[in-house]
């Protein structure tokens, strides 16, 4: 017979506390705790469990002087069983005080137990892996997630995550903001990924698209009058995976009639002070700097830099104009860049150093042809360059110095190549050197907004032209003549906040003009007819006095990470998906039964290798 089982029926009292509540003031007064045990320690006949639910860890004893039934009952506990307790709270004797917890100074001496679900032996020990003893790994951790969600430090990051929110929903209604809720069964919204089909079965062959964003909801909304929206909402998105991208995120998604850049970075920056502030209790300054996506690309080799420290990039190109170094001489005639990063006071590690730096990391992960390197002696000798002078004059290394700013001590470090490939290539380097050397601050909270987006990109493998942000945002008035003649120089009003070197939000000023629309539609290669299939609902609704309109899109999620610390998107939701895309707990995705995809008529046919 369970233990269970011998207590079915029996009646305890409510809970009177929670078990992160009790303290001095509570001394010898009756109390019933419930919670998870999550050890237990037998003394020469004392047995004391630690108690533990979402609210903290107490400690209660069974003594056979106190109650001999209820401390035979305890010799069979073990970890994770749920019970209920009643008794009375007592002052720890000295050498058993704990700091480190809030009911550290008191414990329950226990006068009645009752095992209210057992658990059978644990795939991983929870008390070990919160205290570091014994990790599991993340896999058993997803797998078993009701188990690994009673963690102490997962639940203060949901704790954190509904502060957030609440924050969040505060904010916005203070600010004249309608919660507004838009379908999951929609059309598709060109952001980019692949969408998630869901078969119609209604209308067999049609599909509803999950939303990659309300994006086109949410315009229709402005022109609907409705002028201030926010939702908190999923967005799905079939991407490769990585720590800071999962299939099915979260946004704080806003729009706002008759929004200027300036209007939706202050409504931006004030929801970031007030989230930090209520929070963390950090004052962040306003306003947030803002950067060019040019000298983004330029000065830190990326368009979501990270300002926790300095490393600036500098163009040597014209320092190695004509030097007869073939790789350079190839590189600039092609229109390309030589880039230089310099690293202060360097000093001197061996050859292994350079030569691991070259092949593994510069070759290896970040894919670029190959380092080049100057190192400027701290003994005051001529400066060393990887490239032998008969190949790579001296008068050329000299000039590459000066422009650099390099002084004695330091290295040098050349990238060269195509933009912006050799540009993204050198932020990876900024960033790897950075985290290499320590000079990540993380302390520190650095936002940016980047801002003059160009409007398009040029897709090399489709051989057209794409959207850098969406097709609905709209060109710079000042570029629009550019359009037709030299389109990737058109810029966009767009904007993106980024945050520690992550971009936590994107957005622009929307197109409402009808005629711009359709151009840019054209412009992206998407025919007229295809664009009137696809989007001939909002063109249509373009024609009936649609009001200007802009708003902004913040990954939740990105920001919760950031705020919590964690390092990836998983420890901040519930139930995340793993880089597979999967869930491991509930096993999906999964197959269904063929009477359900024949009802909606599909048929699967497994690709021929
Ligand atoms: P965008 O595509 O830039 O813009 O998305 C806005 C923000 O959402 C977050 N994000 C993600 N977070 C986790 N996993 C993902 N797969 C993922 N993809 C995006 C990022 C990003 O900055 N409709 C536009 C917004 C607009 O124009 O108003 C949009 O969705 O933090």
């Amino acid at each position: 017979m369970s233990h269970y089982s011998e207590n079915v029926g029996v009646q305890h009292s409510a809970r009177t506390h929670t078990c992160g509540e009790l303290s001095d003031a509570h001394l010898d007064k009756p109390v019933t705790l419930k919670g998870w045990v999550d050890t237990r320690r037998d003394l020469g006949g004392v047995i004391f469990v630690d108690l533990r639910d979402r609210y903290g860890l107490t400690q209660i004893v069974f003594s056979p002087q106190d109650n001999p039934s209820a401390h035979e009952l305890a010799d069979r506990l073990r970890n994770e069983y749920v019970i209920s307790v009643t008794g009375s709270v007592t002052l720890r004797s000295a050498e058993t005080v704990n700091p480190k917890i809030s009911t550290g100074r008191i414990e329950v001496r226990v006068e009645s137990l009752l095992i209210l679900s057992e658990s059978e032996a644990l795939p991983f020990s929870i008390s070990a892996h919160a205290q570091k003893t014994l990790l599991a790994s993340e896999d058993l951790r997803l797998r078993y997630r009701y188990l690994d969600l009673r963690r102490p430090d997962m639940q203060q990051k949901l704790i954190l995550r509904h502060q957030a929110y609440q924050v969040i929903h505060r904010y916005f209604d203070m600010q004249g903001f309608l919660e507004i809720e838009t379908p999951t069964l929609m059309k598709s919204t060109p952001e980019g990924a692949r969408d998630y089909l869901v078969p119609s079965r209604v209308h067999p062959g049609s599909f509803y698209a999950l939303p990659q964003s309300p994006q086109t909801y949410k315009q229709l909304l402005m022109v609907g009058g409705l002028d201030k929206y926010v939702q908190i909402v999923k967005c799905f998105r079939d991407e490769d995976l990585r720590a800071d991208r999962q299939p099915e995120f979260t946004q704080i998604d806003v729009e706002m009639t008759f929004a200027t850049e300036e209007a939706i970075y202050t409504l931006t920056e004030g929801l970031m002070k007030d989230l930090w502030k209520k929070v963390l209790n950090v004052d962040l300054s306003l306003p947030f700097p803002r950067i060019t996506y040019q000298d983004a690309l330029w000065k830190y080799g990326s368009d979501k830099p990270d300002l926790r420290f300095d490393l600036p990039v500098c163009n040597l190109s014209s320092s190695f104009e004509n030097s007869g170094f073939r790789v350079f001489d190839q590189v600039l005639s092609a229109g390309g860049a030589v880039l230089g990063l310099v690293i202060p006071k360097f000093g001197e590690k061996g050859r292994g150093y350079m030569d691991r730096l070259d092949k593994t990391v510069v070759r290896k992960q970040i894919g670029a042809g190959g380092l080049i390197h100057i190192r400027i002696p701290s003994d005051g000798s001529p400066p060393k360059c990887s490239v032998k002078s008969h190949v790579l004059p001296e008068s050329f290394v000299g000039d590459a110095i000066a422009v650099s700013g390099a002084k004695t001590g330091d290295l040098l470090l050349i990238l060269c190549g195509t933009w912006p490939t050799v540009q993204e290539q050198m932020g990876s380097l900024r960033l790897h050197m950075a985290q290499e050397l320590g000079y990540i601050d993380d302390t520190l909270w650095k936002f940016a907004w980047i801002t003059d987006f160009p409007l398009l990109q040029w897709d090399r493998q489709k051989k057209r032209y794409s959207s850098m942000h969406h097709p609905f945002t709209s060109p710079r008035a000042e570029d629009l003549a550019l359009i037709e003649t030299q389109p990737n120089r058109v810029r966009a009003r767009a904007y993106d906040i980024v945050l520690n070197g992550m971009e936590i939000g994107g957005g622009s000023i929307r197109i409402h003009d009808r005629e711009i629309q359709k151009q840019v539609f054209g412009i992206l290669g998407i025919p007229d007819e295809e664009s009137e299939e696809r989007f001939g609902f909002l063109l249509e609704a373009l024609r009936y006095g649609a009001p200007p309109h802009g708003g902004i899109a913040l990954g939740l999620d990105r920001i919760v990470m950031l705020l919590s610390k964690s390092a990836s998107l998983r420890e901040v939701i519930a139930f995340p998906k793993t880089q597979s895309a999967q869930e491991p707990m509930s096993g999906t995705p999964a197959l269904v039964e063929s009477e359900r995809l024949d009802e909606l008529q599909i048929q699967y046919t497994p690709k021929s290798e």
